[in-house]
């Protein structure tokens, strides 16, 4: 079928206050009409997500800012001119309009517009903002194509496939500061990038969107036992039945499986291939993923945050 006439279907779903899976560069989302609290409880409740964390809303103008937020900060106006469409979400304190239920109760809302076509028209198209968060069951790890939300979301209304995602890894999340900002979840967009357009910004990198203390240590976590390599790794392990995420040409002797997510150690193209990598070894015959760390630069940064997440449950356990 057309896609044009996907996006039609998904859109009338969407008016109806049903749950659809779509594609933004960034991962796929599971969206809901934003400013219906019934559908958005729908969101939570098929992610099997905890209240607590909040929903970003998605929109495809600029205008829909105003509808969404009480702050008029030229800088989130310069920072949109930037990098809208694209995988930054702002955090801003919410206007009346915006249920409760999409913040968690929070009096801030995130927004982003995502810089993908089939996202930008569906948004357009329904003509309310889109709440979405990942597509994956909580905890579970993030889906850059159709057929991952379909592994672990099989049950739902519809999935729009817009093919495999551009860049692999959420947004960078930021929240403005007087004096400059706080980087929430680091993403492709680096602090150096965010610098250049908010002048003399200072800025810290939580790295961790802090809404519970501790308690989102585990994201994207693989049902594999998940070790980076001299940071988790137990004392003992043998090569024989693990794959592993290799980042320099590594002494791989011995390894059931490796794959490059960049062979030429390229850190966009390491974050666009991340998830798509651990999502191969969990449905590969593995029996536990081994990564090796990239350098904490750039977009390293926001490579190694998602690394450590991933191995965060396995930390302690030995296999
Ligand atoms: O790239 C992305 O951001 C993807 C695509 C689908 O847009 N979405 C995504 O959503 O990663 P989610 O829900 O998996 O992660 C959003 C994060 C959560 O950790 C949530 O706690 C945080 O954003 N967040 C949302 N609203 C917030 C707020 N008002 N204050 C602080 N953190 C917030
Ligand atoms: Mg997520």
């Amino acid at each position: 079928m057309e896609l044009s006439k996907q996006i039609d279907i998904a859109v009338n779903l969407l008016i109806e206050g049903k749950v659809i899976a779509f594609p933004t560069d960034t991962v796929y989302g599971l969206g809901a009409n934003g400013l219906n609290a019934i559908a958005v409880a729908r969101i939570y409740e098929i992610k099997e997500r905890p209240s607590f964390n909040p929903l970003i809303l998605h929109i495809a103008h600029i205008e829909s800012l105003q509808k969404l937020t009480t702050c008029n900060d030229p800088r989130v106006y310069a920072l949109a001119e930037k990098f809208w469409p694209g995988p930054l979400t702002i955090i801003l304190p919410k206007s009346a309009n915006v249920p409760d239920i999409v913040t968690a109760g929070l009096p801030t809302v995130g927004i982003r517009m995502p810089n993908h076509p089939v996202a930008l028209e569906l948004i357009s198209k329904a003509g309310f903002p889109i709440a979405a968060p990942s597509a994956n069951k909580f905890g579970k790890l993030s889906p850059t194509t159709a057929q991952h939300v379909q592994k672990q979301l099989p049950n739902l209304d519809y999935v729009l496939d817009g093919g495999k995602t551009s860049v692999g890894i959420e947004s960078t999340i930021i929240a403005l500061r007087e004096d400059g900002f706080e980087i929430l979840r680091p993403g492709s967009i680096t602090a150096e990038e965010l610098c250049k357009v908010v002048p003399q910004a200072k800025y810290t990198i939580a790295h961790d969107t802090i809404i519970a203390p501790g308690m989102l240590k585990s994201h994207y976590s693989p049902n594999k036992p998940f070790y980076i390599i001299g940071e988790s790794t137990p004392a003992e392990y043998a090569t024989s039945n693990a794959g592993l995420i290799a980042y320099s040409p590594y002494e791989s002797g011995g390894f059931k499986k490796v794959v490059y997510p960049s062979k030429s150690g390229d850190l966009k193209e390491y974050a666009i291939n991340l998830f798509a990598t651990i999502h191969e070894f969990e449905d590969s015959d593995v029996d536990f993923i081994l990564a090796e760390p990239v350098p904490e630069q750039g977009v390293g940064i926001a490579i190694m945050d998602r690394l450590r997440k991933a191995a965060y449950p396995y930390k302690s356990k030995q296999f």
